[in-house]
């Protein structure tokens, strides 16, 4: 009776996606808990390959019931043209369930993402105008809409009129922009969207339980990563939920208690899109390298991801606050062609050394990274299957990850592939 969850530790994009595919095989069911279609993870099986935004990752396995919890924010126009995108594609979307209680993204909050990021300039966030921010806004005012909200057609002309006649304030008194008609919007969820996802509405809290209760594995896949939560991300530069593993208790309605796997997943190297501070940033030929190798560019929005080395200190932080129970580290290929390889084990912030993250965040833009130097392996590795096989030079890297953050490595990521995966675990039972 317990559950997974797999976690992103750094900025996001570091193969959550590809990693709750490979263990969706030992799971009944998987859950997205958090975000929305900000979120962009991509799978790559046999050879093909898929990229989601709200659809759980473990789709690609038959017999995984795949679930849209309370805690994401829903762009039914989105999750309708991946379902159309996955039923073409031969994947069945008919067992997929949404929660009566995720929040609904409507027109306006796209809009309104935009014109709030034209606003700040300068300081703009750099977020993926999704229009998550304000969904996740209208949620705590309490005035946005639910997926329930669906079901009763009056009830949600009647919602939807007066969060939209508020909205249509904001939208013409501070932004001068023209109000938006509230009958095309409801015309344009009733009838088009309304049928669509009827048959797929449901209590995920109960579904999830008697899975639980039944003895069955549960997963939960986060979006975005712990340096962009809420909370506990680079405020202001961060996204409008909580991806760390308490937001899995939340956004799925589940107790701490139920979890008892953490899978914190983590770069070989380090990458951000979008605006914020990062002490590790490349700004050189090898960062271009990361980039190119690495194929950085945005999975979702085609941003460049701006690329830097491993930062150990961000690790240990994001150990405590989620609990993990095991790194998995993904792309350790895209190192291959490097003579050096670097980690930054702590900062030095005005000649004093910090080996954990500073509350203070002022003072990340003032740190400079400590170094520790190790030598490149200088040799392909996305053929290797067996950990055993690993050059020494690689197998020195990923074992001071392991003592910088205190975590075992369960699992490495040597190429996309669902097969190109070292399993850290067999190893260490069969030794
Ligand atoms: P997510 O948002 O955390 O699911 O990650 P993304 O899918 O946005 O970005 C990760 C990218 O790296 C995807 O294009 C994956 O196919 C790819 N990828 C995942 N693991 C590996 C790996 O071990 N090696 C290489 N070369 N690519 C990987
Ligand atoms: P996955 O799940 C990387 C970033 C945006 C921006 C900030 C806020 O694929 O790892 P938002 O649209 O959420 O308000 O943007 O968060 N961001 C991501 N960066 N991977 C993601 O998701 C992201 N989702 C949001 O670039 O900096
Ligand atoms: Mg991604």
């Amino acid at each position: 009776m317990s559950a997974t969850v797999v976690v992103g530790t750094q900025w996001g994009d570091e193969g959550k996606g590809k990693f709750t595919d490979l263990i969706a095989a030992e799971m009944s069911m998987v859950v997205r808990y958090q975000g929305g279609h900000n979120a962009g993870h991509t799978l790559v099986v046999d050879g093909e390959t898929f990229a989601l935004q709200l659809i759980p990752s473990g789709i690609l396995n038959p017999h995984v019931l795949p679930l849209i919890a309370n805690g994401v924010v829903v762009d039914p126009k989105v999750l309708i043209s991946e379902m159309d995108m996955l039923e073409e594609r031969g994947v069945s979307t008919e067992k997929l369930k949404i929660s009566g209680n995720a929040h609904l993204i409507l027109p306006y909050h796209q809009e309104l993402d935009a014109l709030h990021e034209e606003f700040l300039g300068e300081n703009k966030i750099g977020t993926t105008k999704r229009g998550i921010g304000p969904a996740y806004a209208d949620r705590s005012m309490r005035m946005g809409l639910r997926v329930q909200d669906l079901l009763d057609e009056e009830g949600f002309k009647e919602k939807l009129g007066s969060t939209l006649e508020y909205h249509n304030k904001v939208l013409t008194r501070v932004f001068d922009q023209p109000p938006l008609d509230a009958d095309v919007i409801a015309e344009e969820y009733l009838s088009i969207y309304r049928p669509r996802l009827i048959p797929h509405i449901a209590d995920s809290v109960s579904l999830i339980h008697e899975e639980l209760e039944k003895g069955n594995r549960v997963l939960l896949e986060g979006a975005q990563a712990t340096f962009l939560d809420l909370d506990h991300g680079t405020y202001p530069f961060v996204t409008s939920s909580n991806p760390v593993s308490g937001g899995a208790c939340v956004g799925a309605g589940i107790g701490p208690k139920n979890i008892d796997r953490i899978i914190g997943v983590a770069k070989a190297y380090l990458t951000r899109v979008g605006a914020g501070p990062f002490p590790t940033e490349l700004f050189d030929s090898i960062g271009d390298h990361l980039v190119d190798v690495g194929h950085e560019y945005g999975t979702n929005t085609g941003r460049r991801r701006r690329p830097g080395w491993v930062d150990a200190v961000m690790l240990r932080y994001a150990s405590r606050v989620n609990s993990l129970t095991e790194l998995a580290i993904t792309k350790l290929d895209v190192l291959d062609d490097l003579n050096e390889i670097k980690i930054c084990v702590a900062y030095d912030i005005d000649g004093e050394r910090h080996e954990q993250l500073p509350y203070n965040q002022n003072l990340l833009y003032k740190a400079t990274p400590i170094y520790e130097t190790f030598p490149g392996w200088k040799c392909n590795i996305s053929e290797i299957t067996s950990r055993v096989d690993l050059p020494a030079e690689a197998e020195n890297y990923l074992s001071f990850i392991e003592e910088q953050v205190g975590v075992p490595i369960g699992m490495v990521g040597v190429g996309p592939g669902r097969k190109q995966v070292l399993n850290f675990e067999e190893r260490d039972t069969e030794k």
